[in-house]
């Protein structure tokens, strides 16, 4: 099925390029233009907690390597690999000292070279991590910027003198606060001025109206994408381009920070001088982080005539309930306001945009403790619910390791539990500071801390979960991983795993969940998404129960169900119904 598809879409795009070069419009489906970064499913591998190769606690890329037979066997055709660059891993690798050397602790630029030729010849595609709206303060850019206000490299970041007042007390130049608590200024004492990070004191922001910055960027992209990977996610792009003069945020804009730092006066020349000098150049993808950036300003990123990037990732869903800025709690959500979300979507996008959909990554507390139920008997079920969700409604969905398993939140205690430098900066803004007990701070990023996506792999019922043959796993392993992990399911035909494997091969052959409309047909339905994707004369209807209840469902407007495709729930069998009969959280795919 796999290669069918590979070809099909090499058929494809061979047309569309004798289209091109014949000067004729490129054939549309559905009045979408055939991309095979539509048609793909995206996994990304955390480096760090994916598989160690050599005992030392940390993953790395042999470690990717020895499982690429896993990855093909589930059936994804692109692996996302957040930052495996030389870094002093202030906050794990999204803080960059050389963008040319692979991190050392994850190998070296030969291990890259063979994971790269080994995901070639699975089929398989690469795309890696763009971190470039900072870098680290150990790159080399920065550590010249630093030393003087004349030296060359001064411009490359962004500096200011801030405020002095009569008794010499300095205070930065303006209100901003960091993603990662306190101020996003910094006073270096070589030069006497302050320099800007919207993340961690050791990632200073690049200054992209400097076009020697730009050319730097450009240069690294090309680099990378000369040795074969097939494109980019890029870290909060939107926030390259700095608001004008740098003012003080507005009492209203300091609720929602992002949305005032994303989407600068520039950003638009800078997507599309890149895309002209770089990313037209390649077969390849991007998708853009877009952290402040709303549904209605999507089309301005991805809208295939502006020439800027391919996707975006909008937050909406995966944040229902809670912020894009500094530590969330876990907030209350409801179906309908799930559903409204992925409406309005498919509303707003044209069909020359096109969508991205995903409730995990790296940032985000695991799917099924978040949205669904991971108490023993339903954590399986609710689990499938939502990959059949993210593989069936419009978008590219992207994938996060561990997902195909189920796994879920870790049970974080104490602060000495955690890594994530967000968690760590907060507890000393916040408890250190009196403004929230150690008990309650705990207790609530206990559910959002990123920490709980970046456990380590679970493949096997072995110690550290065959993550690490070492005692010492960087992270702590989920306790349970004896009951979770890829062997166990492996040989249970009605494991998560299993049911993946058969729902992303359902989507390899089936366009219509690539390129179809999309249809809610209950928008205000408590506890069922029942929607359609048709593509011309093919139709799918898609039924989930968003509960830990069984429950009848009578399908609107008279519609029956017809052939069941697959059900998350072994033995599940009712066809040609207008009521269904469906088990707690159990899922539904039926061809009309
Ligand atoms: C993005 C990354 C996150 C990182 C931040 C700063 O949000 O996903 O992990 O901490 O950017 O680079
Ligand atoms: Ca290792």
């Amino acid at each position: 099925m796999f290669f069918r598809t590979l070809f099909r879409t090499a058929v494809v795009t061979a047309l569309l390029s004798l289209a091109a070069a014949s000067g004729q419009e490129p054939k549309l489906i559905n009045g979408y233009e055939p991309k095979w970064w539509k048609e793909a499913v995206v996994y990304q591998i955390y480096p760090r907690s994916f598989k160690d190769s050599n005992g030392d606690g940390i993953g790395d890329l042999p470690g990717i390597t020895s499982k690429l037979d896993y990855l093909q066997k589930l059936g994804i055709n692109v692996i996302w690999l957040s930052p495996h660059f030389d870094s002093p891993n202030a906050d794990n690798g999204y803080d960059i000292r050389d963008y040319r050397k692979v991190m050392k602790e994850f190998g070296d630029m030969a291990d890259f070279d063979t994971l790269l030729a080994g995901i070639k010849q699975r089929r398989m595609r690469l795309i890696i991590d763009l971190v470039v709206n900072h870098t680290s303060d150990e790159h080399k850019w920065f550590v010249e910027s630093r030393k003087s206000k004349d030296n060359p490299y001064r411009d490359f970041y962004i500096w200011q003198p801030g405020h002095t007042a009569p008794d010499g007390t300095r205070t930065p130049p303006n209100n901003y606060p960091s993603y990662f608590s306190g101020s996003a200024w910094t006073l270096d004492p070589k030069s006497n001025e302050y320099y800007l990070h919207y993340f961690a004191t050791k990632q200073p922001d690049l200054n992209w109206a400097d076009p020697k910055v730009r050319e730097e960027v450009f240069s690294l992209m090309r680099f990378w994408l000369d040795k074969g990977v097939s494109g980019f996610r890029m870290d909060v792009i939107p926030l390259i381009s700095k608001p004008t003069g740098l003012p003080d945020l507005t009492p209203e804009q300091l609720k929602t920070p992002p949305n005032a730092y994303a989407n600068g006066p520039h950003l638009a020349e800078y997507l599309q001088e890149m895309n002209r000098d770089v990313l037209s150049k390649y077969d390849d993808m991007s998708v853009g982080e877009a952290t402040g950036t709303t549904l209605a300003q999507t089309n301005n990123l991805v809208d295939d005539r502006r020439h800027e990037l391919n996707m975006i990732f909008n937050f909406d869903a995966i944040k229902l309930g809670r912020s894009d800025f500094g530590l969330s709690q876990l907030g209350a959500w409801s179906l309908p306001e799930l559903k409204g979300i992925y409406d309005a979507h498919a509303t707003v996008l044209t069909k020359h945009d096109w969508d991205t959909v995903f409730l995990s990554n790296h940032d985000n507390p695991r799917i099924v403790s978040t949205f669904g139920d991971d108490s023993p008997a339903m954590r399986v079920a609710s689990a499938k619910l939502f990959e059949t969700m993210i593989l069936t409604l419009p978008g590219t969905p992207f994938l996060y390791e561990g997902d195909e398993l189920g796994m879920t939140d870790f049970p974080f205690k104490t602060l000495a539990d955690y890594d994530d430098i967000a968690v760590k900066n907060a507890y000393k803004a916040l408890v250190d500071t009196g403004k929230i007990s150690a008990s309650a701070f705990l207790a609530s990023q206990a559910k959002v801390s990123r920490d709980n996506a970046r456990t380590p792999m679970q493949w096997d019922s072995t110690p550290q979960a065959g993550f690490t043959t070492g005692n010492h796993p960087w992270l702590a392993v989920n306790p349970n991983y004896k009951q979770i992990n890829a062997a166990q399911e492996e040989s249970d035909p009605a494991s998560v795993l299993n049911y993946m494997r058969a729902l992303i091969a359902l989507r390899a052959h089936t366009l219509a969940f690539v390129y179809g409309d999309f249809e809610d047909l209950d928008p205000q339905h408590p506890h069922i998404f029942a929607y359609t994707r048709t593509l011309g004369s093919e139709k799918y209807l898609i039924v989930e129960n968003f509960s830990s209840n069984p429950l009848a469902y009578t399908l609107p407007n008279g519609l029956k169900a017809a052939n069941l495709l697959l059900s998350d729930i072994p033995g599940s069998h009712e066809a040609n119904v207008s009521t269904l009969n469906l088990a707690p959280w159990e899922s539904r795919i039926y061809k009309q």
